[in-house]
C-alpha cells in the first residue's frame, strides 16, 4: 500500500493553458492508437518529420550480396547514423548489437529467393516482432504479378491485423512486378493498395509523377534507393523525392555499396533532414571519403 502520510493536495492546475489539441506530425495518423504513434515518433524525426531508414534486408532474397557481406562490420557501425535500421531477424540478432537504441523495422515476410520464383511468401510471428521490440513490421505487396498478388496482399492485410492488435505500425513495401512498367501509375497504385490495407508507411519507388504517388497516398512514403547509382545521383534521388512530398528513404544499396558508406549515409541525412541541395550533400560525402 502507497504511503498515506503527509498527502499534499494538488494545487498547480494551470488553469490558463489548454490541454493540447494539436495533431500528430506526421499525415494518416491522427485516428491511430498511442502505440502506433509513438514507434512512428521514433522512427520520424520530429524536427523534419522524414527518415533515413537504412535497409539491410536484401540478404533473404539475394544472400551475401555486395556490402552485406558481413552485417556485423559493414552495417552496424553505420547505425548511430540512420534513424531506424530495417533488416531480418537472423540479421539483427546475430549481427546488430543489443545496446543498439535505434528503432528497429523487422521484415516479416519471407520464403522464396532469387533462385527461384519469388514472392510466394508467408508471415514470421507476430511474437517474433514483439521479442525483437521491432518499431515497425515490414512485408511485401507484389502488385500485379498474378501468381502471387492475392497471396502478398493477403499476407499483409494479416500483418495489418497482427500490427493494430499490438499497435506496432506496417511498413508497405512495393514490389516491383517482372512485367510492370516503373512509372507513377503502377507504383501510385501499389503505394495505395498498402494504404487501403492499412499500412502506416509506404515503402516505393522514385518515378517521374513522384508528387502524384505521394498525395495518393494518406500515410508517409519513404522510397527505396534500388539499385547502386553513383553517388551524387542517389543524393539527387533521395532530393528529387523529398521535394516531391516523401518522408524519407529507406536505402540499402546506395549506402552500404558505396565505396564511402558512412559519407553516404550522412549525406543522405543531410538531404532528407537538412534540405540540402544534392551537391551540398555530396560535399559531406567528399569530405568524409577525405
Ligand atoms: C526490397 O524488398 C528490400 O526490402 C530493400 O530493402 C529495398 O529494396 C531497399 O533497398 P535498396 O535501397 O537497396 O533498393
Amino acid at each position: 500500500m502507497a504511503d498515506l502520510d503527509d498527502i499534499r493536495d494538488g494545487d498547480n492546475f494551470g488553469l490558463n493553458t489548454p490541454a493540447d489539441t494539436s495533431s500528430f506530425y506526421l499525415k494518416g495518423m491522427n485516428s491511430t492508437d498511442w502505440g502506433i504513434k509513438n514507434r512512428m515518433a521514433r522512427i520520424f524525426n520530429r524536427k523534419s518529420g522524414n527518415t533515413v531508414m537504412l535497409a539491410f534486408d536484401h540478404g533473404f532474397l539475394m544472400g551475401p550480396t555486395s556490402g552485406l557481406e558481413r552485417i556485423d562490420l559493414n552495417i552496424a557501425p553505420l547505425a548511430e547514423y540512420a534513424d531506424c535500421l530495417m533488416g531480418t531477424r537472423g540479421m539483427i540478432r546475430s549481427s546488430i548489437p543489443a545496446e543498439n537504441t535505434k528503432p528497429v523495422c523487422l521484415r516479416t515476410d519471407t520464403g522464396t529467393t532469387i533462385l527461384t520464383e519469388m514472392n510466394h511468401n508467408v508471415l514470421i510471428s507476430e511474437e517474433e516482432a514483439i521479442s525483437m521490440n521491432a518499431a515497425a513490421m515490414a512485408a511485401m505487396i507484389s502488385v500485379g504479378d498474378a501468381a502471387t498478388e492475392a497471396s502478398t496482399i493477403a499476407n499483409f492485410s494479416k500483418l495489418v491485423d497482427l500490427g493494430n492488435k499490438y499497435s506496432i505500425p506496417v511498413m508497405g513495401v512495393t514490389a516491383v512486378g517482372k512485367d510492370m512498367a516503373r512509372d507513377s501509375r503502377y507504383f501510385g497504385l501499389a503505394a495505395r493498395v498498402c494504404a487501403e490495407n492499412g499500412a502506416s508507411i509506404v515503402k516505393t519507388y522514385y518515378t517521374e509523377g513522384f508528387e502524384n504517388v505521394v498525395a495518393a497516398c494518406p500515410v508517409p512514403v519513404v522510397i527505396a534507393g534500388g539499385k547502386k547509382l553513383p553517388e551524387l545521383e542517389a543524393l539527387e534521388l533521395a532530393y528529387n523525392a523529398i521535394d516531391c512530398g516523401a518522408s524519407g528513404v529507406d536505402m540499402g544499396r546506395n549506402v552500404f555499396q558505396s565505396d564511402c558508406p558512412l559519407g553516404m549515409i550522412k549525406a543522405v541525412a543531410g538531404v532528407v533532414h537538412e534540405g540540402l541541395k544534392p551537391a551540398e550533400a555530396l560535399e559531406i560525402y567528399k569530405s568524409e571519403k577525405g
